[in-house]
């Protein structure tokens, strides 16, 4: 995830600067950069990978001044690379500035400043039209020249200018897209983040939407989106640095269950247009390829490979094409029936599993079409992809992963809906009645969020027990094996799972008295099937604790503890049910003392065999 840190003092902002991004290191990045107004100019280095790459091209006593901007990059368009990094300078460089968020109109804009202005651009990133922007409005005034920037601006953003004419100061403004201003005395800073700041200053502005701060080392102004001054209470950080890493939880794996609306609408919206169609940025098949694919092979490890479970089950039922699943470290063995007619879909959080990367290698060399499905941009799953499809749920830093998960079931539905749509195998109705649930999904999670102390009370209950099963049919299913995993890896306890109707087949044979249960029933066709399982396992003695939608009560008098989900469609419901599970394992891994973010014998990219 991207990271800003602005300084204003008397001397040395480079050294502050970078102190600030080695603070947000933590979020992960690909590129550092920074720039600083020296001598009537703005000079901007910039270098891709670590911090520590920077800081070899900025050693010289020359290259400092009291004013600066810098920048860590997660890349969203344009690979990582040294010119795709922030800071972005307008033509001449008198201006320059870092952003975090997207430019949704950004190519508008761009064709606007080429034609009207000839503006060439160095990079491909939707930021540095905002410095194009700036610097043609420019004249003399930073403040009034990023007001009218950002009114042609649409997205999200935090960005932070100076221009080399005004260098004792930094112009930032704000629109979903979090900044806070740093209270010092002689000195102030600009972040996205507090922990940035923590190092220097205790006391912060949080900055609020569409609000534009200019910041000079002995003030900070706060203007509204009307120019009017705006008066904050300043805002105390009683935390350590450590803790406001993670944003005040306790661990960064319940701080990223909470991040699952905000990346489940990135994820859908900005792929969404006004008349309901789909948009594939990065993905460039044809309605011909679409309709030559005979197959569709999803391959994947872990939680990643869950997803496609679910995938699997989706496309199929929209876009009328037979799927096969396989884990990676499987498939790479096999010699899989795979040819040029078959879609092979990758999905992976890091894009460097190498279990999924060789495999993504053996359906390349039988002439499959890869599209992956990928968190890290630019990384060597997506590089060597022809097609890529980015979950943008940031950087996922716990080992469990979480939101990586439920960005990557959204990618599932959006193929499935778009493939269905190109080939004419979904009908109208069910196209747009899928699309509004996807769409409710974000509010429906931040719902279900709010049960966490329900999940929590529940999970002291249990937290003890050495063995838990989860079952569930169809859709459920796959999210059964989701549930387990993340309990087994975080809390150690040795958890299974299984389709329900396939338990009477072996498994019913472990049920006994106090045999603790996850039973997932939120699909509305397979209820009753749903319930008649539990009954079984209920009757030789099992606890359950069931997953069921709201309204459907049926289940609790079968169950010990019934945990209801928003309603939804069937097809969505993994996204819901998935939550409550996540919970469950955080709250009994923490019960039981786990190292919750970093388990033992687990990494968070498994690049060997
Ligand atoms: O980065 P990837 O998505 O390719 O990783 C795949 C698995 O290693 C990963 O999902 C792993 O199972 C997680 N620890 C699950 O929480």
């Amino acid at each position: 995830m991207c990271g800003i840190v602005g300084y204003v003092g008397a001397d040395h902002a480079k050294e502050k600067i970078i102190d600030g991004l080695k603070r947000l290191e933590y979020r992960g990045y690909d590129s550092a950069g920074i720039a600083l107004p020296i001598d009537g100019k703005i000079q901007i280095r910039k270098h891709v990978g670590e911090i520590r790459n920077l800081e070899k091209i900025i050693g010289e006593p020359e290259f400092d001044s009291a004013v600066g901007i810098g920048h860590t990059r997660w890349a969203t368009h344009g690979a990582p690379s040294d010119l795709n990094s922030h800071p972005h300078g307008n033509s001449d460089n008198s201006i320059a500035i870092v952003h975090n968020g997207i430019i949704e109109n950004y190519q508008e804009i761009k064709e606007w400043l080429a034609r009207d202005y000839g503006v060439t651009f160095k990079s491909e990133t939707d930021s540095e039209v905002i410095a194009h922007l700036i610097g043609i409005f420019y004249d003399g005034d930073l403040l009034e020249a990023v007001n009218k920037a950002v009114a042609e601006m649409r997205g999200a953003y935090a960005v932070c200018a100076i221009a080399a004419a005004e260098p004792d100061k930094i112009v930032a403004v704000r629109k979903d897209a979090p900044l806070v201003a740093g209270v010092g005395k002689g000195f102030n800073f600009i972040a996205s983040d507090i922990p940035a700041l923590l190092k220097y200053v205790r006391q912060v502005y949080l900055i609020e939407n569409n609000e534009t701060v200019v910041l000079t080392k002995d003030d900070i102004v706060i203007y509204n989106e009307e120019g009017r001054k705006v008066r904050r209470d300043v805002f105390n950080v009683t935390w350590d640095a450590d803790a406001a890493e993670k944003e005040g939880y306790e661990h960064f794996m319940l701080k990223e269950i909470h991040e699952q609306p905000k990346g489940i609408y990135e994820t859908l919206t900005r792929r969404i247009n006004d008349d309901g169609s789909i948009r594939l940025d990065g993905i460039s098949m044809t309605k011909e390829d679409i309709e030559n694919f005979n197959k569709v092979y999803i391959v994947a490890c872990g939680t990643a490979y869950h997803a496609g479970l679910v995938g699997k089950l989706v496309i199929e039922k929209m876009a009328h094409v037979p799927v096969e699943i396989d884990v990676a470290s499987e498939f790479r063995y096999r010699d899989p029936f795979v040819d040029e007619n078959t879609l092979f879909i990758a999905i992976s959080q890091s894009g460097e599993t190498l279990d999924t990367l060789a495999a993504l290698r053996e359906a390349k060399r039988k002439g499959a079409r890869v599209l992956s499905v990928v968190n890290v941009v630019g990384s060597s799953v997506a590089r060597e992809s022809d097609d890529v499809f980015y979950t943008w749920a940031g950087p996922e830093i716990a080992v469990a992963s979480t939101k990586a998960y439920t960005t990557q079931l959204i990618c599932m539905y959006l193929l499935g809906l778009y493939m269905g749509k190109t080939k004419g195998t979904i009908e109208d109705d069910y196209y747009d009645k899928v699309l509004s649930d996807l769409k409710a999904l974000p509010d429906k999670v931040e719902l279900l969020l709010k049960k966490e102390d329900e999940i929590a009370e529940i999970a002291r209950k249990y937290h003890r027990r050495e063995q838990v099963f989860f079952i569930g049919r169809g859709l459920d299913s796959g999210v059964s094996y989701e549930g387990s995993l993340k309990l087994k890896e975080i809390s150690y306890i040795n958890s299974f799972a299984i389709a329900a109707g396939e338990l009477k087949h072996g498994t019913i044979a472990l049920m006994e008295e106090e045999t603790l249960v996850f039973a997932l029933a939120t699909q509305d066709f397979l209820y009753e099937k749903m319930v008649s399982n539990v009954e079984e396992i209920r009757a030789r003695g099992a606890r359950i604790i069931s997953v069921a939608k709201e309204g459907r009560t049926e289940i609790e008098k079968v169950t010990d503890e019934v945990i209801y989900i928003p309603d939804c469609i069937d097809e969505v419901s993994p996204v819901l049910a998935v939550i409550p599970l996540q919970l469950f394992a955080y709250y009994v891994a923490r019960e039981r003392g786990c190292n919750i973010d970093k388990p033992k014998n687990l990494a968070k990219s498994v690049t060997v065999e």
